[in-house]
């Protein structure tokens, strides 16, 4: 054949429509007298029931930071194949970094190439490993087979690099109140893609506020607050924060006591027991956790007097007076609250133990106290006897008329009497 004879032919890549990524798209030089013939001989490699070129490979894959990445690669074809060629895309070559050629050892072409194993598997495979991978492997890998007569047929793969997140848990002191406030904040730091984080307070209202920040590496940190109403009541609630990456890569369930509801003490109890010996019982909630001091009257309590234990002041045994107004008061870092009690001496009363019986009256402010203490003595005598009265005050001193006057088991304390 002449060269006049032979022309260019060149086969689009729609050509029989095959299942493979792409294959063809080659140029075959054709004697011209045989272009017909040649055609229908090309066309019918490519007819249905004739054998099916294809390249298969897995055309995403998904790998984590650190992990070893299987790049999966292998032809259909009778044809010979005689060389696998792998390419990484870049920018403005691709960069050749691996070729097997039949019969021979793998070249490993480039740095890259030499960090690359080949695995083969089997004759029409070119299937190879990237190990410890970096977020500089993620792009378009290419497997190229050579073969004859069929020509070069390529697989194309897209490699993605995960990061997983390291994910962190904040549970900052927060004043309580009646407005939402950060009770919790969860941190994925450094992710890829953009984690996910949603909360569970387990039926409680919420809400939160998510902000990512974008790293130069590609990957990314998301910070997300949680908002609730910071009540004392929501001490001691459970809290939960699901940080996930999509397709279910990453999971991680946190689960959280919510313990940074800080408060003043609230309302003081006080109660007055006698048993073998008499002492009385302190107890305020409070976070952070409370602490006590025993006055008596505006004075320090002595050693001979009474002894201070944590929150239980106990008087010694014998027939001491201890008559007189005792002021337990609670305190954390947020604040302070007080109560008192008046104890009295009932002496006509039958001796009970080592003592006479005591009148307690608690009080919460010490104004009120000494109007209380007033109208409960003379109460005392005008009415010429005695009931065992708890008077509980919660007024301040200007509303006293309207002092509240208790039974002692509608009270907190305990009177002593029988
Ligand atoms: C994986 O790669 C990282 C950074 O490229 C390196 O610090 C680490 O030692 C490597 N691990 C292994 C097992 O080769
Ligand atoms: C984030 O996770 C929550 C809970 O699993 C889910 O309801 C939500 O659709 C996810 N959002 C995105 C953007 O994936
Ligand atoms: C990406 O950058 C962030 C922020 O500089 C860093 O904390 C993280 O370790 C980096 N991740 C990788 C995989 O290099
Ligand atoms: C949560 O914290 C409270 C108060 O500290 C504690 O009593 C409770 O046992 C904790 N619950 C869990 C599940 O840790
Ligand atoms: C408190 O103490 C002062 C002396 O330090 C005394 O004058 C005052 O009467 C006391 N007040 C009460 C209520 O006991």
């Amino acid at each position: 054949a002449s060269d006049e004879g032979i022309s260019s032919l060149k086969f689009p890549c729609a050509f029989g429509s095959l299942p493979a990524i792409r294959t063809c798209c080659r140029t075959m030089s054709v004697p011209l007298f045989l272009w017909g013939r040649s055609v229908s001989l090309i066309l019918l490699l490519f007819v249905p029931g004739s054998p099916q070129v294809s390249v298969i490979v897995d055309r995403e894959v998904n790998a984590k930071l650190g992990s070893d990445a299987k790049l999966y690669c292998e032809v259909k074809t009778p044809d010979i194949i005689s060389q696998v060629t792998w390419q990484r895309k870049l920018s403005p070559n691709n960069e050749n970094f691996l070729t097997n050629s039949k019969g021979e050892e793998p070249m490993h072409l480039t740095p890259f190439g030499q960090r690359v194993r080949f695995l083969g598997n089997g004759d029409l495979g070119g299937s190879i490993l990237i190990p410890n991978v970096t977020l500089a492997d993620q792009g378009t890998y290419l497997c190229i087979f050579t073969t004859f007569p069929g020509g070069t047929k390529e697989g194309r793969i897209h490699l993605f690099i995960w990061v997983e997140p390291s994910v962190e848990v904040q549970l900052n002191p927060v004043l309580s109140g009646p407005n939402p406030d950060i009770i919790a904040e969860c941190v994925a730091f450094a992710s890829k893609p953009a984690a996910n984080i949603s909360w569970d307070t387990y039926g409680l209202p919420h809400s939160s506020t998510e902000t990512p920040v974008q790293h130069s590496n590609g990957t990314v940190s998301v910070r997300s607050q949680l908002w609730m109403v910071p009540s004392p009541g929501l001490n001691g609630h459970q809290a939960t924060c699901l940080v996930s990456l999509p397709e279910q890569m990453y999971e991680k369930l946190i689960h959280m006591n919510i313990t940074n509801i800080q408060y003043a003490p609230q309302a003081v109890h006080i109660k007055v027991i006698q048993r073998d010996t008499l002492y009385i019982e302190c107890w305020a909630d409070g976070n952070p956790p409370v602490t006590y001091t025993w006055r008596r009257g505006n004075r320090s309590i002595t050693d001979d007097e009474a002894q201070v234990t944590g929150n239980t002041l106990y008087f010694p045994r014998g027939n001491t007076d201890n008559n007189g107004l005792y002021v337990c008061e609670a305190t954390n870092s947020i604040g302070r609250n007080s109560k008192s009690v008046y104890l009295y001496k009932y002496s006509d009363a039958v001796p009970r133990g080592s003592y006479g019986a005591y009148i307690a009256a608690i009080v919460i402010q010490s104004l009120m106290i000494l109007r209380m203490v007033v109208y409960f003595i003379k109460r005392k005598r005008r009415e010429g006897m005695f009931n065992c009265r708890c008077i509980e005050g919660q007024n301040p001193p200007e509303a006293r008329d309207e002092s509240r006057h208790l039974d002692a088991d509608q009270s907190d304390i305990k009177c002593m009497s029988h």
